[in-house]
Order: C-alpha cells, then sequence, then structure tokens
C-alpha cells in the first residue's frame, strides 16, 4: 500500500520535475514499506542512500533551472534542500551506526517536508516562469 500518493495537485508545471518528484515519492513509500515491513537494516540503509542520491541529482536540476530563469528567489529555496539534504545526511549517519531505525515521526517528516517543498516553494518557481512567458512578470 502506498503511503504517499502522488496527486496531481503536486505537478508545478515542468514535465521533467513533476516526473523526478514522482519518483521521489516513490522512493520515500519504498522506505515505508522497508520500515513498515521490519526489512533488514541493509535494505533500509540502501534505500535511504537511494533517496540521498536522487535528492541531490534533482535538487541540483533545480538549482540549474533557476540560473536559466535568474530566479530572484533561487538562494532561499536553495536552502530548502541543503536543509533537507543535511537531515538525510544524518540519517544516513545514525542508521550507519546502527543507532536508530527509521521511527514512523522520521518517516513523516520526509513525507510531510516533501509535500510542503512541492506545494510551497516549488510551485511558486513554476509560477513565477509561467508569469515570466506570459509576459506578467
Ligand atoms: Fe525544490
Amino acid at each position: 500500500m502506498a503511503h504517499f500518493k502522488w496527486n496531481d495537485n503536486y505537478n508545478i508545471g515542468f514535465k521533467l520535475i513533476d516526473d523526478q518528484h514522482k519518483i521521489l515519492i516513490s522512493i520515500i513509500n519504498d522506505l515505508y514499506d522497508a520500515q513498515r515491513h521490519g526489512l533488514l537494516q541493509s535494505t533500509i540503509s540502501e534505500t535511504l542512500d537511494k533517496l540521498s542520491d536522487y535528492t541531490v541529482y534533482h535538487f541540483s536540476y533545480e538549482k540549474e533551472l533557476f540560473a536559466q530563469h535568474a530566479y530572484p528567489k533561487a538562494a532561499e529555496h536553495l536552502e530548502e534542500h541543503d536543509y533537507f539534504v543535511d537531515k538525510v545526511k544524518d540519517l544516513q549517519l545514525e542508521l550507519s551506526k546502527g543507532s536508530i531505525v527509521l521511527s514512523l515521526k522520521t518517516m513523516d517528516f520526509l513525507k510531510d517536508w516533501t509535500i510542503t517543498h512541492i506545494l510551497g516553494s516549488d510551485k511558486e518557481f513554476g509560477e513565477f516562469v509561467k508569469q515570466r512567458e506570459l509576459g506578467l512578470e
């Protein structure tokens, strides 16, 4: 069962970004499953590594787009990305020490941050580009 369902409301108007967000959500779902089914620590670690690698890749793609569009709110948006990347790195570290299992609270954090970020900052960027293309900005 998916814990984090894609909702068309998450579309920000860039097909490639929307597709990347879908992949991000599916990795978070894999983590939920690994956690819920009490899968091996190694499986959870691998999935967390996948999440870490993919967020770095995805965020650098967004960063390039901000540059292409001379996005004025790029700096604060990128700070949000850094915050998330750091959180995921902390989790990787803790997990590698065997000191934690991913709690439901942690899973909810990953999910809630992602939804809030897509619906807030990412949509704002999508709107900015749209307005510009319409010559309103
Ligand atoms: Fe973003």
